[in-house]
């Protein structure tokens, strides 16, 4: 069934006044705390955001996602929308039975009736939805190491919205948008998708778009949840503000979606369309390597830069809403203007600043020309990034015990301490063990719970301009991983393997546990019965063995000034 694009479109919502009542009785029912993501889906889910989706993905309707992007009825759907919870959850619910799901203050949001419980291959996911059962790919790593082991299906009863405090009056639910559009008469709308700032060439392209397509602009950036690193969405929402206005007015508006993205491609450019067509809009902008996720662990892409481009094509029909083909553009220095890249004229003198080209110019206070952007916009992405050399940022030693971890750490805490400037705090493998984790022993998942908390611990210390010195072991590579993206998104996280070797570390045996380990009397013991991963992707390896600790945290301080994160 399509939905007209200006006609209400069915929300999963009972009155106000059923609401009121369901509330009172799903008090008693067992209950789920949403993740951050499955509160951004239930949302959409609610709001008919994900039209025609009646709840969580049954077992068939996953089935038919993962295996060709169909629900089970044939409709195309390419991304599968689960609930996936933990196993002793699981295990005290069962089909048939109603739970209440909750958001992260506790309040009810809906009910799902559970229809299905099921063991998802999520390998099988991975390779069909993602492309890959590459852990580099954030939505795979997230598949394996975020989410429950088991998905519950079945259909929704909306009780409530999640509450936003933050930029209410900026965000709309597709009736919402649709009752707008009705009013101000917009019958053809082109959304613009992005995680990203914008700056002109951005302003340029989408108005050409609309232009093209003779339509007006939504704007229709996400603030639910991006690419682990993007900036902030409270500052991107400052920087759409200053660019609004520099459209011609009444041909363009804003609305913010929470929508959790999977960076799934191809894939995820069928999905946004069909969204955006839920929040009435005609005509959607698609790119080159739109919500591409990076380089897989080989290095390459992931996915073709024109392969979501291909694929929405593909679908465009069933999709329903038109492609606008999204030209990169570029700034023509004797023209002043923009051109896409295709059509600059003959002996035109090409300016662009690429992403990365940008963030060295913020991180090092340099200028960026008015020509790339809008002063506002840069004024507000001056504000959140400061020079590298103010910014937080964790230093993570792993290696093995006794590798002199703790050692060069607390030597380089002195000479962080001694150049002043930022708070800096070692947050040691022993110390922490005391203090933070002192239930957990070593085995696989309390080794992993432990380096969690580390990393909760380094990730806030980075996110308010601290210096994090953490020295556990940690030698699990998926746990480092998984710590990496939890503070990249604050700060630069350096990881330094402390690569001395087993028999050294034993030669030294500096604390009498491997003679302990060898004779059975530590069980689990890293590096004798236990395994270490070794690190293939440390900014820094520090060979020990024959170098004093003076030197080693040297190595670490010429690491850290390379990065421009201290000033000489
Ligand atoms: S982990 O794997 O990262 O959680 O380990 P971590 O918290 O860094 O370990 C801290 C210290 O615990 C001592 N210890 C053991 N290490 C490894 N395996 C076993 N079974 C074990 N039992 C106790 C060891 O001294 C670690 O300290 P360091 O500073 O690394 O020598």
């Amino acid at each position: 069934m399509t939905i007209a694009n200006l006609a209400p479109i069915p929300e999963l919502y009972v009155s106000a006044e059923s609401a009121l009542k369901l509330k009172d009785k799903a008090g008693a029912l067992p209950s789920w705390d949403l993740t951050a993501r499955q509160a951004c889906d239930l949302e959409l889910l609610m709001n008919g955001g994900f039209f025609p989706l009646k709840g969580f993905n049954t077992e068939a309707d996953y089935n038919g996602i993962v295996k060709e992007m169909r629900l089970a009825d044939g409709t195309l759907w390419p991304i599968p929308i689960t609930l996936d919870v933990s196993e002793a959850f699981a295990d005290k619910v069962a089909p048939g039975q109603n739970i209440a799901l909750r958001d992260a203050e506790g309040v009810i949001l809906a009910i799902l009736a559970i229809s299905d419980k099921w063991l998802p291959n999520k390998a099988l996911e991975a390779e069909k939805v993602y492309g890959a059962d590459d852990l580099a790919h954030p939505a795979v790593n997230y598949l394996h190491h975020s989410a429950g082991k088991i998905y519950l299906g079945g259909a929704i009863t909306g009780l409530q919205a999640p509450v936003h405090y933050d930029f209410r009056s900026r965000r709309d639910t597709p009736n919402e948008l649709r009752a707008y559009f009705r009013k101000v008469g917009w019958n053809k709308v082109v959304a613009f998708q992005t995680r990203n700032p914008l700056h002109r060439a951005h302003q340029e392209l989408t108005f050409r778009a609309a232009r093209e397509a003779q339509a007006n602009l939504l704007i229709h950036p996400v603030v639910g949840m991006t690419k682990p690193g993007d900036v902030d969405h409270f500052t991107r929402v400052r920087c759409y503000e200053a660019v609004i206005d520099k459209y011609p007015a009444s041909t363009t508006t804003m609305s913010l979606l929470n929508l959790a993205m999977r960076m799934a491609g191809p894939r995820e450019a069928v999905w946004h369309g069909i969204i955006r067509r839920n929040h009435g809009c005609t005509h959607f902008i698609v790119g080159r390597d739109h919500a591409g996720p990076g380089k897989n662990s080989a290095g390459k892409d992931f996915y073709g830069p024109y392969d979501a481009q291909a694929l929405f094509t593909q679908y465009e029909a069933e999709i329903g809403v038109k492609m606008v083909d999204f030209k990169h553009m570029v700034y023509v220095q004797e023209k002043t203007q923009y051109y896409p890249v295709n059509e600059v004229p003959e002996g035109g003198t090409i300016l662009d600043i690429s992403g990365t080209e940008l963030r060295r110019r913020l991180r090092e206070g340099l200028d960026i020309p008015e020509w790339f952007s809008f002063p506002d916009v840069v004024t507000q992405l001056r504000k959140t990034s400061p020079a590298r050399d103010k910014q937080g940022f964790t230093v993570f030693f792993t290696g093995l015990s006794g590798s002199g971890k703790s050692t060069i750490a607390n030597a380089l805490m002195v000479k962080l301490m001694e150049m002043g400037g930022r708070p800096v705090t070692l947050l040691d493998g022993d110390v922490v063990r005391k203090h933070l984790s002192s239930e957990l022993g070593f085995s696989k998942e309390h080794r992993d719970i432990n380096i969690k908390r580390i990393g909760y611990v380094a990730s806030e210390i980075t996110k308010n301009g601290g210096i994090a010195i953490c020295a556990p072991i940690a030698p699990y590579t998926a746990t480092r991983r998984a710590v990496r993206e939890m503070i990249e998104s604050y700060g630069a996280f350096i990881e330094v393997h402390v690569a001395t070797s087993v028999e050294e570390c034993e030669r030294r045996d500096r604390k009498g546990l491997y003679k302990l380990a060898r004779e059975g009397k530590i069980k689990e013991f890293t590096g004798i019965s236990d395994p270490y991963e070794i690190p293939t992707n440390a900014e820094l390896v520090v060979e020990t063995e024959g170098a004093d600790v003076d030197s080693c945290a040297h190595q670490v301080i010429l690491k850290l000034e390379s990065m421009g994160l201290i000033t000489a």
